[in-house]
This record gives structure tokens, C-alpha cells and sequence, in this order.
């Protein structure tokens, strides 16, 4: 055998690996999703995400302060209010549990880029991520007034001092909307980081144990996105871009890695993914049974995550990411 072409020359040592590496994970890439509860003192564990939990506001600043100490630049707020309506009132209320949490985090840690989760479905009786309807199993959730109510939560973010608002909720027309809101309540500088391409996932399963959020009936598949759907999700990321979106993200993450790399490649904005509650679940409990290497499998789909164009990467492991990244450095 007489081989010209010998690819295993370039992995012959950690040194010519390293030099070849084209992509590297950074402490600066990941945004850690944070549950600020006004029901719990100090910490309640959620039984399907094993190390995540929901957190007084106390709590909440002790790990926000503690993933700054360790280089994340960002975290993503979610709010458990102790009132649920029909109108999500504390999703907007100047001292709910969000606006209140972002004070507290800007307050001890103000260089950390507080983002906040600009949704209603954590605030409403039903689940539902905006006005709804019902009939039987069915659910109509109503697109307009929704984003007035939505428009009045990024505002009441903004005013907290929020550096980033992401809405979640999948209306249309929302991004446009919360820009020319937040240009006229005098947030300008706010920037929109859009849920562009959500897709309705058996993938927030886990998540909605945790924010306490799960649709009391219906499903939300008349708002988020079809799975079969890849073009769609093109012109959905489209929408968001000329209506002003800032940066975008494409979730769930690692069963929509082509997704990933189609919006980062046609759009070219910076785009994070959401590694979410479903996907952190599954490696969690493998794990635990000695199936597979936490640390390993994680820091592999983080990888993929970059290799498939992300700028950020928000996950329930980004404290621990940094930890281990500082220990190999
Ligand atoms: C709110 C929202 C959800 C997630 C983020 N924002 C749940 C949903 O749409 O039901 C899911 C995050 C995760 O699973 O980690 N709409």
C-alpha cells in the first residue's frame, strides 16, 4: 500500500490536533437559563432536570453571580409568579417576579448581560403562551391583543434595566411590534434577541415542569412550528430580520442543527441556539447510569453546536461548561 493521501498525519499528536482545531468552545459563547420563583424559599429542585433548579430571588443572584465569577457573560431569565390570570398581568407588572430579578442581578453583578424571556405562557392561567380561546380540546390563541401584551412585558423588562429581550411566544409581527414599543418608551439601545425559528417540541417537556408552564388543554402547535418544516423556518428567521431582530435563535438545538447552520449561513446574524430542558434531560439520565460520560457527551454537542455556525449557546450546563473549560486550559 502506497498512500499519497494519509489524513491521520494531522492527528498524530495533541499538538497537530490542536493546531488544526477549526472550531473551540468559549466561556463567552454560553448564556445560562436561570427559574426565579416567588413560591420558593431559597431552591426547589426540578425532578427532570437533576441540578437545575427553581430559585428565590436571593438565590437566583447567588448563581448569577457565581456563572460571572466563572466568565459567563449572560443569563436568560424565566418568572414563576405567585398569581396566574387570564391575562398574564404579572407578566408586565413594573414589580413582578421578572422585573424584580433583573434589578437584583444588575444590582450585584452589572456587567452580566441580563436577557429576559419575553412570554406569557408562565403568567397565564391556561399555559397558553398568548390569549386563548377554547372549544373542547381545542385552542385558539388570539395573535394581535397578544403582542400588545407582549410588547407591554418587553417594555416592563426594558424599564427593569434588561440588556436583551428574547420573545418566545412565536406571534406574528411580535419583533416589529416590541421594537417601535420599545423605540417610544425610550429603549432604543434594547436588544431583541428573537425566538425566530421555535418549533413545537417534545423537547420542553422537562422545561415546563420547571417554569410551571405546561398547557392546562390544547397543545401550542397553532403557534410554534412544525418539525417537518425547514424552508418555513427560513422565512419565519426572515420576518424577524426585517421586523429588527438584533440576533437570532433557532430551538430546540441539537435535533435542528440544519437549521442552525441554514439561518446562521442566509442571515449571517448572530445566532445562538437553545440546548433545551429535553436534550439536558436525556444526557442527565443516561449519565447517571454510568451510560454515558456527562462531561464528555457535553462538551461533543456543544461543539456541534458551533460546528453548525452558532455565536451562542444557551444551556442548562453553561456554569459547569466554564468550570470544566478553566480546568483544561
Ligand atoms: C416559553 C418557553 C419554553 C421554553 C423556553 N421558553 C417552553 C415552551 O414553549 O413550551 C423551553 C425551554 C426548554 O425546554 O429548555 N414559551
Amino acid at each position: 500500500m502506497n498512500l499519497l493521501r494519509r489524513p491521520r498525519r494531522l492527528r498524530s499528536s495533541a499538538a497537530l490536533r490542536q493546531m488544526v482545531r477549526e472550531h473551540t468552545l468559549q466561556t463567552h459563547d454560553l448564556i445560562l437559563p436561570l427559574f426565579v420563583s416567588e413560591k420558593v424559599e431559597d431552591r426547589a429542585p426540578v425532578a427532570s432536570m437533576p441540578g437545575v433548579f427553581q430559585l428565590s430571588l436571593d438565590a437566583l443572584v447567588e448563581e448569577a453571580a457565581r456563572a460571572h465569577a466563572v466568565g459567563i457573560c449572560g443569563v436568560l431569565l424565566f418568572g414563576i409568579p405567585a398569581h396566574k390570570d387570564e391575562v398574564a398581568s404579572q407578566a408586565y407588572a413594573a414589580d413582578g417576579i421578572v422585573q424584580r430579578a433583573v434589578r437584583a442581578i444588575k444590582a450585584r453583578c452589572p456587567a452580566l448581560v441580563v436577557i429576559t424571556d419575553v412570554c406569557l405562557c408562565e403568567f397565564m392561567s391556561h399555559g397558553h403562551c398568548g390569549i386563548a380561546e377554547f372549544s373542547g380540546d381545542d385552542v385558539h390563541v388570539h395573535n394581535d391583543p397578544s403582542v400588545e401584551l407582549l410588547v407591554k412585558t418587553a417594555v416592563s423588562h426594558a424599564a427593569a434595566g434588561a440588556d436583551i429581550v428574547a420573545p418566545s411566544d412565536m406571534m406574528d409581527g411580535r419583533v416589529g411590534a416590541m421594537r417601535v414599543g420599545l423605540d417610544a418608551a425610550g429603549f432604543s439601545q434594547t436588544v431583541i434577541l428573537s425566538y425566530a425559528a421555535k418549533f413545537a417540541s417534545a423537547f420542553y417537556g422537562p422545561f415546563r415542569d420547571a417554569a410551571e408552564s405546561a398547557p392546562q388543554a390544547g397543545d401550542r402547535r397553532g403557534y410554534q412550528m412544525d418539525a417537518a418544516n425547514a424552508l418555513e423556518a427560513l422565512r419565519e428567521v426572515a420576518l424577524d430580520v426585517e421586523e429588527g431582530a438584533d440576533m437570532v435563535m433557532v430551538k430546540p438545538g441539537l435535533p435542528y442543527l440544519d437549521i442552525v447552520w441554514r439561518v446562521k449561513s442566509q442571515f449571517g446574524l448572530p445566532t445562538a441556539v437553545y440546548n433545551v430542558s429535553g436534550e439536558y434531560a436525556m444526557i442527565k439520565a443516561a449519565a447517571a447510569r454510568g451510560w454515558l460520560d456527562e462531561r464528555a457527551t457535553v462538551l461533543e454537542q456543544m461543539l456541534a453546536f458551533k460546528r453548525a455556525g452558532a455565536d451562542l449557546i444557551v444551556t442548562y450546563w453553561a456554569t459547569q461548561v466554564a468550570e470544566w473549560l478553566r480546568e483544561t486550559r
